[in-house]
């Protein structure tokens, strides 16, 4: 329990709102946890996995209308619109707040609330923060105590200290003697809503039970409110992986790198290198926090506990570290699940058995072509059970970043890798992140799709003033001889053929290993005008047949494909208005300059 005096009258305050039958403070024990687990196999919510092959392990499928982030729902509600920038839905907050307190009267009636504070970061750490999230769904609950650190000890750690508030509803009202369905959720898109107020830190969710819509330390607390507690506060609250990386000498650093969605960063994050002597291990597959210490160097803490990863493709060949941490103690969501009681998906590299059940709850039919698990179905795995976690991954003051890196789908333009010339020119570089799209996709412009540091659906506040807050970090270095290298990789890149040029999955420590001579002063590189590509003889293709002969095709600086590349850049610039920084429009005029 708590003596928290703002935290009790706020959950006061929010029960006579939402009127749940009873409110239930989460203490985040073991016994609490299975008793909601076995609360919810009997109501039918869950399936309980074979024991014997995925011990302590359950499987949930959601409502068909319910299986991802809703980016058209999720609003940025900053009392100033041009504070919510040109890449977010905004709407004033007092207007939100009315519209909202509509649905949040009486959603609850006939459940539970939940309160379950959480520490996004270690406990007790200096970076972490504390979140206390109401909600009215018992699987957010069990998946919040893989993905944070949740309950009493929390309470203990917060004290009587500020906390950030978090409400969610799956907003779906019982009536008395109505029966419950598997996945309770507002089944009209409208009746969604992911809402944050970025100056008061709050975060109001309702309508949804799935992933970043419903487990609020993620998404909305560890990327969209804390990228503004880190803009005010100096810091950097990013959509990176962390990874530490041992060359056969023994010298061991870490970077942090940022991909849009769907571009393989848990893979990345637990690769298993094919160059013998390099060791990979993992500190976070998704958020880094980053602050400088005292002695100048950025250090970065992974805020979750657990990995929230998408299972379709995820297989012993593609992320073997991935599929030992979820063999036990995981939740699976929108998975098949096997006569057996096992789970199944696309890509797990095994056929489907016979007789097993589909992510809607049907019967799998052999001749059928529908999906067994839906495209984004999940595995909630704790990170500690991952075989590759690193030593340090909990470690209270972070871990030191060397280089960070962005990357994007570049089927053509984009060079393997290259390296920034300095801090502000890889800020221009992560603000041109990309993936190519080809009309096929629905409702897409064939083109680039610009997803600036890979932050597009999460960053709160204008994405311009977010560039400036970048540049603004690089310019109060405490020493910029500290800062990270910051380089761009691309594992996509395609022969005019069509043709992948490059292996990627455990091949990318090649170029992992070149990035590491390059922080370390090892190699020298070619400067070209986007920035310094390998010498290719610094890549280490030793027992690749064949990739030889791709080398400079995977390297080229087409100077003609890049002043393409700047029309299309100086179009995605010109959405930012006056919020660009100058540094990132005189980046642009050099880069051209550099072409011309
Ligand atoms: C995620 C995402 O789920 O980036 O991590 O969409
Ligand atoms: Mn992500």
């Amino acid at each position: 329990m708590t003596q928290n005096i703002k935290l009790q009258n706020w959950v006061k305050e929010w029960a006579e709102i939402c009127q749940p039958e009873k409110v239930y403070w989460c203490d985040g024990s073991e016994e609490e946890n299975q008793r909601l687990l076995d609360e919810m196999v009997a109501s039918g919510a869950a399936v309980k996995l074979n024991d014997e092959k995925r011990p302590g392990s359950y499987a949930f499928n959601s409502d068909p209308s319910d299986v991802a982030r809703v980016e058209n729902r999720t609003f940025i509600c900053s009392a100033k619109k041009e504070d919510a920038g040109p890449t977010n839905n905004w709407k004033a907050p007092a207007d939100m707040k009315v519209e909202m307190l509509e649905k949040y009267k009486g959603c609850m009636k006939g459940r539970t609330m939940y309160v379950i504070p959480f520490s996004m970061g270690p406990l007790g750490s200096n970076i972490a923060k504390i979140g206390v999230e109401i909600t009215d769904s018992a699987y957010v609950v069990v998946n919040m105590r893989i993905m944070t650190r949740m309950g009493q000890a929390v309470l203990d750690v917060l004290g009587n200290d500020e906390f950030i508030p978090c409400i969610h509803s799956v907003g779906s009202p019982l009536a008395p003697g109505q029966e419950d369905v598997r996945w309770p959720c507002a089944s009209n898109i409208d009746d969604k809503y992911i809402s944050h107020f970025p100056e008061t830190n709050e975060i109001w969710s309702f309508g949804s039970g799935y992933g970043g819509n419903a487990l609020l330390g993620k998404k909305c607390l560890a990327l969209r409110i804390a990228s503004n507690m880190a803009k005010r506060e100096g810091w950097l609250a990013e959509h990176m992986l962390i990874m530490g990386i041992t060359n056969p000498k023994g010298e061991k650093k870490y970077i942090a790198a940022a991909f849009p969605s769907a571009c393989g960063k848990t893979n990345l994050a637990m690769l298993i290198p094919t160059i013998p002597g390099y060791t990979v291990e993992t500190v976070g597959d998704d958020i880094a926090w980053m602050k400088f210490d005292a002695n100048g160097v950025l250090r970065a803490i992974n805020p979750e506990a657990g990995f929230f990863g998408v299972a379709p493709f995820t297989s012993a060949e593609t992320n073997p570290n991935a599929m030992h941490s979820a063999d036990k103690n995981t939740i699976f969501t929108n998975v098949g699940v096997t006569p057996d009681n096992d789970i199944w998906w696309e890509g797990i590299g095994w056929d489907c058995p016979a007789g097993t059940i589909d992510w809607k709850n049907k019967l799998h039919e052999a001749s059928s072509t529908e999906a067994v698990a839906h495209p984004n179905a999940r595995f909630t795995a704790p990170a500690n059970q991952c075989p590759c976690v690193d030593a340090a991954w909990e470690d209270p003051a972070g871990v030191p970043i060397s280089a960070i890196l962005f990357g994007g789908r570049r089927p053509s333009t984009v060079p393997l890798v290259y390296q920034a010339f300095d801090w502000n020119h890889g800020v221009f570089m992560g603000s041109i992140v990309g993936s190519e799209v080809t009309a096929a996709a629905i409702g897409l412009k064939a083109g680039v799709r610009r997803d600036p540091f890979a932050m597009l659906p999460f960053c709160g506040y204008n994405m311009g003033d977010y560039f400036g807050h970048w540049v603004t970090v690089g310019e109060n270095a405490p020493d910029k001889s500290k800062l990270p290298m910051i380089f761009n990789v691309n594992w996509f890149r395609k022969s005019p053929e069509g043709k992948w040029l490059w292996p990627g999955y455990g091949d990318n420590i090649r170029v992992l290993g070149w990035i590491l001579d390059r922080v370390m002063g090892n190699v020298d590189a070619v400067e070209t005008p986007i920035g310094f590509v390998p010498n290719k003889e610094d890549i280490n293709i030793d027992g690749l047949k064949g990739q030889a002969e791709l080398m400079d095709a995977l390297l080229e600086v087409d100077k003609n494909l890049w002043l393409d590349e700047c029309e299309l850049i100086a179009e995605h610039q010109a959405q930012f208005g006056d919020s660009l920084p100058k540094e990132l429009k005189e980046q642009y005029e050099n880069l051209k300059a550099r072409l011309a």
